[in-house]
């Protein structure tokens, strides 16, 4: 089963009552967003595997420990993208993908309308990002995705998630983990998360 790590951080909960007040306009909401998904990332890098190696120091030799793992930050367009710049301040060497997905009017099913990986993708770590974890449907068929493409290791980080979503990747991805910076109660007959913080895409880009 996949973890779901849902953060207590007071500097996390302090910016998710500024992320969910409909009075923060865009420019704030994007800043804090990146901010949460800076955050966040430091939780979900825990687990990264780790080599020895000896630095100079200008005094003598220390043994240290660096990462040992490729990684890549993959977000879901439209709405991922507003966590990139977050998770890069953690990992600026990590290399970035983007999946777009919609959904098929007569068949609902997902359908990949734009995919541009690392072509070494399949040997890296990969951060998945989106900030609402709703339904699920769209960050379960990215998962799919990834993983037809080869890729081995993936952390989906978003800034809300549901009970449904979580739910839905924990079945139909039981290897993923799950980081998110706080947990509601469910969606309204929209799948719109509740209480949320309203459409995320539309208040990172100001469409709205
Ligand atoms: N997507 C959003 O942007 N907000 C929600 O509440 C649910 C999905």
């Amino acid at each position: 089963m996949s973890r779901l790590f849902v953060s207590d951080h007071p500097l996390i909960q302090n910016k998710m009552a500024m992320l969910r007040d409909e009075n923060t306009g865009a420019k704030d909401f994007r800043e804090i967003v990146g901010e949460v998904a800076m955050l966040l990332s430091y939780e979900a890098t825990r687990d990264l595997p780790l080599k020895d190696v000896q630095v100079q120091t200008p005094v003598a030799k220390a043994d240290c420990r660096i990462v040992d793992a490729k990684l890549a930050i993959v977000p879901i367009l439209r709405a991922g993208i507003g966590m990139t710049e977050g998770l890069l301040r953690l990992m600026p060497t990590a290399k970035i993908g983007h999946i777009g997905l919609y959904r098929d009017p007569n068949t609902l099913q997902p359908v990949e309308y734009y995919c541009k990986l690392p072509v070494d993708v399949a040997e890296r770590t990969v951060f998945l990002t989106d900030p609402m974890l709703a339904t699920g449907g769209t960050a379960e068929a990215a998962i799919g995705f990834l993983k037809e493409k080869g890729v081995k290791k993936i952390v989906f980080l978003c800034i809300l998630a549901a009970p449904e979503g979580v739910e839905k990747i924990q079945k139909a991805h039981p290897d993923v983990d799950i980081y998110a910076a706080a947990y509601d109660e469910k969606l309204n007959d929209h799948g719109y998360i509740v209480p949320g913080l309203g459409d995320a895409g539309d208040r990172i880009f100001g469409t709205k």
